[in-house]
């Protein structure tokens, strides 16, 4: 099982990860082009054991998450020595994360790796629960592996330097934690100024947030029914993101998965009587930190077609949703005609002013 550290002092704890795994190897880090010089420099003073000597750089931004630079880190691996027991430690994003995850589990068939995310969508996320690999053929997340990192070192210290829109993204994310809590859990993250949280405040935050997708992956590791419950708002975030990718305007993922939620908690509404007044408060907090898709009726139809192409959907004449019949109590595949979601769209118009 994947071990979890929350702290204050990544270095620190980075330092003692590294000293229980004792790699015989060597321990070898990648950034991104933006964490070698944000973060790296950061944790050096705390952890001697990494060298720039064995750190590798690849181009920040998921368009670079390829074969190309897939195979420059594997030839950097290669050139400095690294064996089947060195460290990787992934110290980046859910680019880095991923893109790094790969290439430890593949190289010379596989060596251990610690990950240390450095946005929060990284940390709630993309670190957590194993699903690593490359985009391919233009399409995401087309190569990879399921293969966990030992550990992930969690903090918050690095996320003052993110830009606003990055941090939000990561907050959609728990709030789609918080509604496959608990009532509690999601009326709590309502009711803060995500950007005006202190530390030692994220810290907690973090810490329960992140337990929701642990204990699901750990009853469903590869994805076969429970872990389904994770793509709760993605079938709707998914179709916004291309949509507005196509029309020269992209949004970062989690606006969308923001803007999903809504609908899916619409959704939730018409099949499951999930509760109007919880559904009103997401959707204003999302109005309010997100803004809304600006959709008009003459959109639904190409909406509709990114949903039934969406990989998630087994077959394309039926899609798929995650719904809630309350917070806490997620149904994985439920379909929905296609006119229930034009008129889960108009809904979502008239709650967000669109
Ligand atoms: N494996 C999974 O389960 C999973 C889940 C969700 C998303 N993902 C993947 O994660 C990626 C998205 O993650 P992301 O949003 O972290 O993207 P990212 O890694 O591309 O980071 C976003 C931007 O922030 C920069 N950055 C990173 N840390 C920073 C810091 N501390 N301060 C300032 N800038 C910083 C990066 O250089 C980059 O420019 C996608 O590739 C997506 O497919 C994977
Ligand atoms: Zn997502």
């Amino acid at each position: 099982m994947q071990s979890l550290v929350f702290t204050l002092s990544p270095g620190l704890e980075l330092c003692k990860v590294i000293e229980r795994m004792a790699p015989e190897g060597g321990v070898f880090t990648l950034c991104d082009s933006n964490t070698a010089s944000l973060v790296y420099p950061l944790m050096t003073q705390d952890c001697p054991y990494l060298n720039n000597n064995t750190l590798i750089v690849t181009p920040a931004g998921d368009e670079n998450k390829t074969l190309a630079h897939l195979s420059h880190i594997w030839e950097e691996l290669q050139r400095l020595g690294a064996t089947r027991h060195s460290l990787l430690i992934n110290m980046g994003g859910g680019m880095v994360t991923d893109m790094g995850g790969f290439a430890a589990a593949t190289f010379k068939r596989g060596m251990r790796c610690v990950n240390v995310p450095t946005t929060l969508l990284g940390a709630v996320d993309a670190s957590i629960g194993g699903k690593t690999g490359i985009n391919f053929g233009e399409l995401k997340n087309e190569i990879g592996v399921f293969a966990e990192a030992e550990s992930v070192i969690i903090s918050p210290i690095y996320f003052n330097t993110l830009r606003k829109e990055e941090f939000l993204s990561g907050y959609a994310e728990m709030l789609k934690h918080g509604l496959l809590q608990s009532s509690e859990s999601i009326h709590s993250l309502l009711a803060k100024d995500a950007t005006r949280l202190d530390n030692q405040e994220m810290l907690e935050l973090l810490r329960n947030n992140i337990s929701v997708k642990q204990k699901i992956v750990e009853q469903d590791p590869t994805e076969r029914g429970l872990r389904k419950a994770l793509n709760l708002g993605h079938t709707f975030g998914h179709a916004f993101e291309s949509w507005h990718l196509k029309s020269g305007s992209p949004v970062p993922h989690g606006y969308a998965v923001a803007w999903g939620l809504v609908c899916a908690l619409i959704l939730s509404h018409m099949h499951l009587k999930f509760d109007a007044t919880l559904l009103r408060d997401v959707a204003k907090y999302v109005e309010r930190n997100y803004g809304a898709p600006q959709l008009r009726c003459s959109h639904y139809n190409e909406l509709v077609d990114l949903m039934r192409h969406d990989k998630k959907n087994v077959n394309a004449t039926h899609i798929q949703f995650t719904l809630l019949k309350a917070p806490g109590k997620p149904e994985t595949g439920h379909e929905a005609k296609e006119d229930d979601i034009k008129i889960t769209l108009d809904l979502m118009r008239d709650l967000m002013h669109v």
